[in-house]
């Protein structure tokens, strides 16, 4: 039997408790699978004969009736192995696996699929998260998909477009707060503590990490082994901690021999659990006013940094910071060389990798897997607002071709061709 454990003081509650803090100490809450039932399943039935998607692995999600499940299809995203970003990184096997291309574009459908699912389970009506942009997005299509009620909170302009748009259009009453994201995050537990009517589906919700957790599951089986390291980026610090749990349940039911190091990266201004990591300390001081142009990971006092450190230390991992100009760069280089569009904070771990290796906390020949957690069509504005906005001509061919020799010199192009 499943069942809710507190990760500080061991407390443990009923499967079907609705509680997102420790009762007793306030801690967060995390969800032990049963691992003797989990083993016999694995062994004995057909799971693997479903293609690669999260409810492939239904036998390790806490979800008692197939008949609740609500799914847009999500997982089963790519693993791309990217020679020419390798070649200019100096690393011999670096993949990157995409989660941009779940249904609302982001990571964040992995978890919805079974948070909402559970939330059908517990016969809720009205869901609730506060957001940076991915989960309200993600929250609203799977609320609009279960017909459920949908309430978001987020940022007030500091979130990318897309994203905004899609929580309007999926009809979740949405809300700006004057604030950054943690003053959103507290006003969303108030409001629950308030009103028990109103089901969290923020990543303290142990359900949405178990969603989260296949992205371990995927990429292990993607490679048939796991890789030496997974790079990842940490906001509110939720993901990197299903993705850890996700390679342990994976190693115990027998189903990988080894598990990755875990290295999370923050942008630079919004550095609490790097900063952590540095002092080897357990405790994370917030940050007041956290500062980045990735704004999805613009998080100052993150709900699961315990879970992140533990992550991170028991894996042997690292946690590193990025610059906004090497954050940038680095979401152009990526779309430029392998052709995955993903959004700046999707290409922190990128931005990381020549200072992991100087350092070297990788090697050149290790697999290094990193996340891109985003759709770069959600933050389109970022681009115009970095690289200006496109030129304009008149249709004529001759404003065209001058234009265009203000652009691109032909010769120098065919010389630089890969084909050459
Ligand atoms: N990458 C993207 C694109 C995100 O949207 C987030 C978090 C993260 C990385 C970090 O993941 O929080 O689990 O450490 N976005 C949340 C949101 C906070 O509200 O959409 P994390």
């Amino acid at each position: 039997m499943n069942y809710l454990k507190c990760i500080e003081c061991d407390a443990t509650y009923g499967i079907d408790e609705i509680i997102y803090k420790c009762g007793k100490c306030g801690g967060i809450l995390e969800i032990i699978t049963d691992l003797d039932e989990l083993r016999e399943k694995v062994s004995t039935n057909k799971w693997n004969d479903t293609s690669l998607s999260v409810w492939r692995y239904a036998d390790f999600l806490p979800i008692k009736d197939r008949i609740n499940i609500v799914t847009l299809n999500e997982g089963g995203t790519g693993l791309h192995r990217c020679k020419r970003l390798a070649e200019k990184i100096g690393l011999k096997k670096l993949f990157i696996k995409f989660e941009g291309e779940n249904p609302t574009g982001s990571f964040k459908d992995r978890g919805m699929t079974v948070g909402i699912s559970k939330a059908r389970e517990l016969d809720v009506n009205i869901v609730i998260c506060a957001s940076t942009g991915n989960t309200s997005a993600s929250l609203a299509a799977y609320a609009a998909k279960s017909g459920m009620q949908c309430i978001v909170l987020v940022p007030a302009g500091k979130i990318g477009v897309g994203k905004l748009a899609q929580a309007i259009a999926h009809g979740a009453r949405l809300v700006q707060v004057k604030g950054n994201f943690d003053n959103s995050l507290d006003m969303v537990f108030q409001l629950c503590e308030r009103n028990n009517q109103i089901y969290l589906l923020n990543s303290i919700n142990p359900f949405r990490i178990e969603g989260q957790k296949t992205l371990a599951f995927e990429v292990s089986e993607q490679l048939g082994v796991s890789p030496d390291c997974m790079v990842m980026p940490v906001g509110n610090a939720g993901n990197i901690s299903a993705a850890w749990k996700g390679f342990n349940e994976f190693e115990e039911v027998g189903l990988t021999k080894s598990k990755p190091r875990m290295i999370g990266i923050q942008a630079e201004g919004a550095s609490p659990i790097v900063k952590a990591y540095r002092k080897k300390k357990m405790t994370v001081e917030p940050i007041l006013s956290p500062e980045t142009v990735a704004t999805a990971i613009r998080i100052g006092n993150p709900v699961s940094w315990k879970k992140a450190l533990n992550s991170i230390y028991d894996s042997n991992g690292h946690a590193e910071t990025v610059t906004d100009q090497e954050i940038l760069d680095s979401q152009r280089l990526l779309a430029q060389t392998e052709g995955i569009f993903a959004e700046p904070a999707s290409a922190t771990p990128i931005a990381s990798l020549k200072k992991l290796l100087a350092q070297g906390v990788i090697d050149r020949s290790d697999s290094v897997v990193c996340v891109a957690t985003g759709h770069g069509l959600k933050d389109a504005n970022v681009i115009t607002r970095v690289f200006g906005k496109p030129i304009e001509v008149e249709a004529n061919i001759e404003a065209i071709e001058k234009s265009l020799n203000l652009l691109v010199r032909y010769d120098k192009w065919l010389e630089e061709s890969p084909l050459n």
